[in-house]
């Protein structure tokens, strides 16, 4: 399961110098390709809302085998959404785009990092492929686990 949170459905034409000029579709379409080729179905959400993102998360994230969050600001802000996240028993990924170190200070803190499996930033769009990836080498461990 993919989410993306607030201003990222205005992927292609916002700040591309941080974020990349591909659409959110776009990036979509690549990581869906990776993931099916690893043989996973996925699911993409995009909202602006908060109580959107809560309710979709207690509504799709419990059974997901795994989840990547690019939370957007939520990141920097937001309890409830790290609570919501902090249900999730698959694991999660934080993902950003940009490099948020190199930005504002606001950006520096998340409210998730320590409730999620890892987190990749600052590779662009690479950063949601390697998410992917990760989780799928999670899964791959725990099949090779005796
Ligand atoms: C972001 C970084 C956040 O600070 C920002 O608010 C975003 C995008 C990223 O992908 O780099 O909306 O999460």
């Amino acid at each position: 399961m993919v989410l993306h949170g607030p201003n990222l459905d205005r992927l292609g034409v916002r700040e591309p110098e941080w974020y990349g000029s591909d659409t959110l579709d776009q990036i979509n379409g690549e990581i869906r390709d990776l993931a099916s080729g690893l043989g996973y179905g996925t699911k993409f959400f995009q909202t602006n809302l908060e109580g959107e993102m809560i309710d979709y998360i207690h509504d799709e994230g419990m059974s997901a085998s795994g989840v990547v969050i690019n939370a957007g600001a939520w990141t920097h802000t937001s309890f409830a959404i790290r609570d919501a996240v902090e249900n999730i028993p698959g694991p999660v990924v934080e993902v950003h785009l940009s490099n948020v170190y190199a930005r504002e200070k606001f950006r520096h803190q998340s409210v998730l990092e320590d409730i999620v499996t890892g987190k990749i930033l600052g590779f662009g769009k690479e950063s949601y492929l390697l998410a992917i990836r990760a989780i799928d080498a999670i899964h791959g461990r725990k099949k090779k686990t005796p």
